[in-house]
């Protein structure tokens, strides 16, 4: 799920509410739409994966087989993004292609590090990684499914968890509605989880505090809680200590390698920092569009 939080105030988020609370620049698809199939689809697969023929039969469920990570025993091995041939380019200002044929693939429990200079479209990649925004060329296959724009809510809430410099959190909410945000988003109940998970991230002494009232190491821990709350396959960081001393960015790197690692997620993390690039099990270079 994706919150794009930099001045929202709660009244905003209220009104809106928080189906279509999501990102500026994934305004570009028809939202409402995509909203609407991505829950029937979402409802779709989890009907045909209860029903009786195909667990009776033994077969991989219909949910399983197009989502891998459905199955815990197959996580594992369990590619998460399998992109392909990803190209961007923008028409205005000025014409400029910015990513070049790029391909990716990531495991299940691998973590990742993409460093590059300024400029190089370290986040325009990551975003469309995250499907917050649209390749101009290539495919991309989260967890075994197609991205689609008629997908991509369903994939954002229940696939994806976010982290960004700004944190991007609802500052006039508590920490603890915070982190149930993308449960909020799902109609679920995880009370029990974010709890666990603000302990985890040692914040359970904050949980009733207004957001805004955090330090920014503070307001990254409860980020991190948010980005696991659904339990994602995959995390995507974007410069997650961009904002932070040394101390507490290496206290955001441990926390959020460390909860991926330990729940075997794949983990994409941007950064300027080769020292915490180095934690990682591969780090790419984006430059002149390419990833090396
Ligand atoms: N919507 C847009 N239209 C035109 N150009 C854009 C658009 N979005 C991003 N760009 C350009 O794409 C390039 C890459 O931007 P991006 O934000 O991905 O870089 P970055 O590597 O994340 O940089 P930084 O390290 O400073 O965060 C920049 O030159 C930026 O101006
Ligand atoms: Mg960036």
């Amino acid at each position: 799920m994706i919150l794009y939080t930099n001045s929202l105030k709660k009244r905003e988020f209220d009104k809106k509410g928080p189906q279509n609370f999501c990102s500026e620049r994934a305004t570009i698809v028809n939202r409402q739409g995509a909203s609407e199939n991505e829950n029937s689809e979402a409802a779709e697969l989890r009907k045909r994966s209860s029903g009786p023929f195909s667990r009776e039969a033994g077969e991989q469920s219909e949910l399983a087989r197009r989502d891998p990570t459905q199955s815990k025993t197959d996580s594992a091995s369990c590619l998460c993004i399998n992109a392909k041939n990803i190209s961007k380019s923008f028409k205005s200002p000025t014409a400029t292609t910015i990513l070049k044929n790029i391909s990716l693939e990531v495991q299940a429990g691998e973590t990742v590090a993409i460093m590059g200079k300024s400029g190089e479209g370290k986040t325009t990649l990551l975003h469309i990684l995250g499907t917050l925004e649209p390749a101009t060329e290539g495919t991309l296959e989260i967890c075994g499914l197609t991205a689609t724009s008629s997908n991509w809510n369903y994939l954002r809430n229940q696939k994806i968890g976010f982290i960004f410099q700004a944190f991007n959190l609802l500052e006039d909410y508590t920490v603890l509605e915070n982190v149930l945000m993308p449960a909020k988003i799902a109609n679920q109940d995880a009370h029990e989880r974010a709890l666990e998970l603000l302990q985890e991230v040692g914040l359970s002494h904050r949980k009733d505090f207004p957001a805004k009232l955090l330090s920014g190491g503070e307001k990254q821990r409860a980020a991190i809680a948010r980005a696991f709350l659904n339990d994602p396959a995959l995390i995507l960081a974007d410069e997650p200590s961009g904002n932070l001393d040394h101390a507490n960015s290496t206290i955001i790197y441990n926390l959020l390698l460390g909860a991926a690692q330990k729940r075997g997620k794949a983990l994409i993390v941007v950064t300027h920092d080769s020292e915490l690039a180095a934690l990682c099990q591969k780090t790419y270079s984006l430059m002149d569009g390419e990833l090396r």
